[in-house]
């Protein structure tokens, strides 16, 4: 130490005070933790034995205050969830993201795409009758793949198939519907045994109608939500977000109402939903002129 230089030794000193300071908090953090888990014991047994839904001061659990509403803990809350998911990776309705338009997107629409499907991971972990979902044209590695396993830590847990093919060479044809904002034909009559595909496209700059033509190309039908038809829009974009898609989707399978379901378009985009009477007469017009789906 004596032969250290002034400046050395300053160095060396206050290298050992962080590393006291760094020793006494984790010290303190073990000890935090280790009454915590020590307090979650005394209490488990009370705790686990019932609860009494107290109006004033909510529920209460403890000793004889069984009831009929046992504590429902965020493990159980997992498993059911994963079930769930688990069902729909066997017999739910397959929904299908293409990501072939990777090349058409900015680093931002990329992460804007990303947080989007973020939103849809959750919104379909959440379902009780959720989609089978599918992430076709996948690039393992590639920018938009590192980002999302960055905002959802555990996608290999989320039941989504991944996968390098294209949708051509995983599903029938005849089974395919794109959905595209340009397409000509309207879905109305929702199909439970098709495979959706929404396109993994955020173009906020440019529009181009890439799914449109790539359907035109593969000779896949391709149809648009109905929100002329539903709603009074303001004027503005119709390419809505897919998580928005999403959530239409959804709840026409379960409900089979699109009016209700055209709701989960963003509010400040349309003035009022048209009335049922209305929707209808639009609808018989699109039959004659061979427009509906
Ligand atoms: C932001 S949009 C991208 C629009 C893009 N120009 C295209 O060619 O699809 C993202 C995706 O959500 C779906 N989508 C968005 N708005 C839609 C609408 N009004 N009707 C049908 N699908 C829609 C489509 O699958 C679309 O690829």
């Amino acid at each position: 130490m004596i032969t250290l230089e002034p400046m050395e030794r300053e160095k060396y000193f206050s290298y050992l005070h962080v590393t006291e300071i760094k020793k006494k908090r984790d010290q303190r953090r073990l000890s935090r933790r280790k009454e915590a888990i020590q307090r979650r014991r005394e209490n488990f047994e009370l705790v686990n034995l019932g609860v009494c839904l107290n109006e004033d001061v909510g529920p209460q659990y403890g000793l004889w205050m069984n009831s009929l509403f046992p504590r429902v803990f965020s493990d159980l809350k997992k498993h059911s969830t994963n079930n769930n998911l688990l069902t729909a990776s066997l017999f739910g309705q397959k929904l299908a993201f293409d990501f072939s338009f990777q090349k058409y997107m900015n680093m931002r629409e990329l992460d804007s795409l990303c947080s989007q499907l973020k939103i849809i991971q959750r919104i379909n972990m959440k379902a009780d009758y959720p989609f089978d979902l599918w992430f076709t044209n996948y690039e393992h590695g590639s920018y938009y793949d590192q980002r999302l396993r960055r905002l959802i830590p555990d996608l290999d847990k989320s039941f989504i198939n991944f996968h390098s093919k294209q949708l051509i060479d995983l599903f029938p044809k005849e089974n395919l519907v794109y959905l595209s904002p340009d397409a000509d034909t309207v879905l109305w009559n929702y199909d439970h045994d098709a495979v959706y595909v929404i396109g993994c496209i955020v173009d906020t700059t440019v529009h181009v109608p890439l799914t449109y033509n790539k359907s035109k190309g593969k000779n896949i039908k391709c149809v648009r939500l109905p929100i002329d038809e539903c709603l009074e829009w303001y004027d503005g974009s119709k390419d809505l977000p897919l998580n928005q898609v999403v959530d239409i989707l959804r709840h026409v399978k379960d409900t089979n109402n699109w009016r209700k379901a055209m709701k989960h378009v963003a509010s400040r985009k349309w003035n009022k939903v048209k009335k049922e009477e209305h929707i209808l007469q639009n609808i018989e017009a699109l039959k004659k002129d061979f427009l509906i789906s």
